[in-house]
């Protein structure tokens, strides 16, 4: 089971036609997808998601253009620049995470274990720092 967040490369089928990537359940990407959203149209200087999920794992794979996520594991922040559909990020659950930097025309693809629900925000730092802590315990 993956712990940190990290980036995962997924397979590239290169082709003169065009060039083709996928990612499939528990092969590529270490959970059961439950949905696939997407971030687009993003107006320049713009930021996203500053928040941490209770239970919610994720994967970002930046489909065309580039942004940053930023994440915060309680103790210490890091960021990886997206700019290629054959990498995606994977994410754990309880990490404080951020996407700016977006560059025009991006379109970030996020696919999660779960179907939406509110109640898994926590849009506090300070209490996903809480959170974060007694998951450690
Ligand atoms: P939110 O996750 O807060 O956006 P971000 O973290 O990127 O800033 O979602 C924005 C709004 O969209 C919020 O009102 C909830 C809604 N939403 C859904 O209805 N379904 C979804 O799958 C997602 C991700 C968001």
């Amino acid at each position: 089971m993956m712990k940190e967040a990290q980036i995962i490369q997924l397979p590239k089928i290169f082709d003169k036609r065009g060039n083709l990537s996928f990612f499939e359940n528990v092969k590529q990407i270490p959970f059961q997808l439950e949905r696939v959203y997407w971030i687009y149209d993003v107006p320049g200087g713009e930021i996203r998601g500053s928040h941490a999920f209770k239970e919610q794992q994720e994967f970002i794979v930046a489909l065309s253009g580039s942004f940053d996520v930023i994440i915060h594991n309680g103790e210490e922040e890091k960021t990886f620049s997206m700019n290629r559909s054959y990498y995606g990020l994977y994410i754990p659950r309880l990490i404080w995470r951020r996407i700016d930097n977006f560059s025009t025309n991006s379109l970030a693809l996020i696919g999660s274990d779960r179907q939406f629900d509110p109640n898994d925000y926590i849009r506090d730092f300070e209490e996903f720092k809480t959170q974060n802590n007694e998951k450690d315990a």
